[in-house]
């Protein structure tokens, strides 16, 4: 049986691709927020994960307002990196894990989330940076992906609700697969953050604060806002926040809080940080 050793929700600022590339985690400016990532990295490295199954969001290196699959699942052997226009350094191919992809998307279809199936799919910096973050140092990637998005660029975009349960049915794929792999989810985006329009810049602290609290002990409290109220709450690109949901979701059962880190801005975000282990895992340490 597989293990689902917790989940790790990250923001993904395409800037952090520039000060990784130019070695500036001691600068004033970004020591801050790279200041909260050793844990997650030790954590990490301690739960040695073999698979990573991320919730993230395609931002136009897919898929564009011309075709937009409200969640896509990866399918392949080797997802490639490729620049969707930020400038950033392109990372190492990951590899994927079609047997666990087609597993997860018969779990997905029988609960009827009608997701599109990718079995030729680009990672964008949603995907890489986080990864890059929890595994320091460049090179091959330790882990395979499976790579699940979810669509916050065209409205209508999902409800938080349905994030949730998007979330609940990756968890009960992950719950039954007969591999014995060690498996880890992410979810990246957020926090609060609006790149364009009048309230360009917008950032909303207590809201925030009160999600990351949320996601602890009450996660489905969130389910009660509709996409529209994340974007007036958190901003238009705040919605990514539907990836977190997702990744805590997917845990089985009670979790612990493992780490937490916020810090604002980085660039036009808030930047957040979250590490969760399920209380099973705890439990089978103590044993
Ligand atoms: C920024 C944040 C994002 O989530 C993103 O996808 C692109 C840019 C930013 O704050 O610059
Ligand atoms: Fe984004």
């Amino acid at each position: 049986m597989a293990t689902i050793v917790g989940a790790v929700t990250s923001s993904h600022v395409p800037a952090i691709g520039r000060a990784l590339e130019k070695g500036l985690q001691q600068d004033p400016y970004w020591q801050p927020f790279f200041a909260g990532y050793p844990p997650a990295q030790r954590w990490i490295a301690q739960a040695k994960p073999d698979v990573a199954v991320v919730f993230y969001q395609d931002h136009g290196l897919n898929f564009f307002l011309d075709a937009m699959p409200t969640f896509a699942v990866g399918a392949a052997a080797e997802y490639r990196n490729a620049d969707e226009g930020w400038g950033i350094p392109t990372v190492a191919p990951f590899r994927g894990d079609p047997a666990l992809s087609w597993h997860v998307i018969e779990t997905l279809v029988a609960d009827e989330f009608d997701v599109t199936t990718c079995q030729r799919m680009l990672v964008d910096h949603a995907l890489t940076l986080p990864m890059a973050l929890l595994w320091p140092g460049g090179g091959a990637w330790p882990v395979r992906i499976v790579p699940i998005t979810m669509n916050h660029v065209q409205h209508p975009l999902p409800s938080p609700r349905r994030a949730y349960r998007l979330g609940q049915s990756v968890g009960r794929a992950l719950a039954s697969w007969p591999g014995d792999e060690r498996i880890v989810v992410l979810g990246t985006g957020g926090l609060s953050h609006q790149l364009d329009g009048r309230r360009a810049g917008f950032i909303n602290k207590p809201f925030d604060l009160m999600c990351m609290d949320a996601l602890v002990d009450e996660p489905e409290k969130l389910t009660r806002y509709s996409a529209l109220d994340l974007v007036r709450e958190a901003g238009a690109q705040g919605t990514e926040l539907m990836a977190w949901i997702a990744a805590r979701a997917a845990l089985p059962g009670r979790v612990r809080k493992v780490h937490a880190h916020y810090h604002v801005p980085v660039s036009n975000t808030a930047a957040g940080l979250m590490v969760f282990e399920p209380e099973s895992a705890v439990l089978a340490r103590a044993a």
